[in-house]
């Protein structure tokens, strides 16, 4: 029997942080020996905001060491630039034709960043969850591996694809979202009411993937806590649960082991041993990171943009098949 796919991608936009790692690179990782993977750079997304040009390049082929680094391995999974793959955009427009401007203006990532001005915000940034859900298809995607805040944009793709299938035929795989269980939202750690994020002004509240010993340590002793003393996986102290999910998934102890470790210590103690622990977990990536040289990385991206585009154009044909499209 043939194995299911896996489809994920990140934006090469900004420096990844732990938040992108827990909650998605981590999990492309575990994932990579059972399912048949594809990882996508969604270099296209990253033009919905503003970019420097020299910057943009640079930052794509940095996420692709990344990748690399995080321990994708190019002999069991495709790693591709979305823009070496046309049928991304041109599965794009077949699909903005039948989204509805209600479903997409639910989208409350195109809010957040528009920032309350509608107006102005971009016409790309309003559809760019149908570009996300054109990456998705065009595979036959079983599951996509993310983190929490693309729930809502799963289940568009799901929505897009069910009516495509209803009104043209069968067509696409209807994807199932896989959000681990502890991981999927890292708070940031200056304000646990929001996500660690690439944007936030506050640099203090992401731990980068090249931040060294002495920042990872600093923005942890810096972190906001809760009220109360106790070291526990409490819903209501958010900013404890937080650090503690971090020790968790760093560490690769139960929530028990990491609960009875800390018994009785302060939140200084915690503090420090969490700072060792997520510095000795990066370590090994960020040793690995420099070892990729431009060449192979150009060329594990040129075989994987070799082999999405062979499915992706098996899928677009279809698609425009089905809609009468002449090709
Ligand atoms: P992006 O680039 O914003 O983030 C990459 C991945 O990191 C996850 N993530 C987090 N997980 C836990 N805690 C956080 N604080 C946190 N911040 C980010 C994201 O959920 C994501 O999994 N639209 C997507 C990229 C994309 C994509 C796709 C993903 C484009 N096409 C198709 C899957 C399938 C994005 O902007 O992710």
């Amino acid at each position: 029997m043939s194995k299911k796919r896996i489809f994920s991608g990140a934006q090469p936009t900004g420096r990844l942080h732990l938040g992108n790692y827990l909650g998605a690179l981590k999990n492309w990782v575990e994932l990579q020996d059972e399912y048949d993977s594809i990882f996508c750079i969604v270099n296209l997304h990253a033009l919905t905001l503003p970019q420097d040009p020299k910057t943009l390049r640079k930052s794509t082929l940095d996420l692709a060491r990344v990748y690399l680094a995080a321990g994708i391995d190019p002999s069991k999974a495709v790693i591709f630039l979305q823009s070496d793959v046309p049928a991304h955009a041109e599965l794009t427009w077949v699909l903005l034709c039948t989204a509805r401007m209600g479903e997409l203006e639910r989208m409350t990532q195109f809010k957040d960043k528009a920032k309350g001005n509608t107006e102005r915000a971009g016409v790309g940034l309003f559809s760019y969850p149908v570009l996300m859900a054109s990456d998705i298809l065009l595979y036959q995607t079983n599951l996509v591996p993310v983190g929490h805040d693309q729930k809502q944009h799963l289940e568009l793709t799901r929505d897009l694809a069910e009516r495509f299938n209803r009104d043209f035929g069968e067509t696409f795989t209807i994807p199932e979202v896989f959000i681990p269980k502890a991981g999927a939202r890292i708070r940031s750690l200056q304000d646990p009411a929001k996500k660690m994020s690439k944007s936030d002004e506050n640099e203090a509240g992401a731990i980068f993937l090249d931040d060294g010993a002495d920042a990872i340590a600093k923005k942890i002793k810096r972190a906001v806590t809760d009220s109360g003393t106790e070291i526990s996986f409490d819903e209501s102290r958010p900013a404890i649960h937080n650090l503690l999910t971090i020790y968790q998934l760093v560490t690769g102890k139960s929530e028990q082991e990491c609960v009875d470790n800390f018994a009785g210590k302060g939140y200084g103690q915690f503090k420090a041993e969490l700072a060792d622990a997520v510095i000795e977990y990066l370590r090994p990536f960020q040793e690995q990171i420099a070892s990729f040289d431009d060449a192979s990385v150009a060329k594990i991206l040129q075989d994987g943009a070799e082999k999405a585009r062979s499915i992706a154009s098996e899928t677009l044909a279809d698609a425009y098949a089905k809609l009468g499209i002449v090709t």
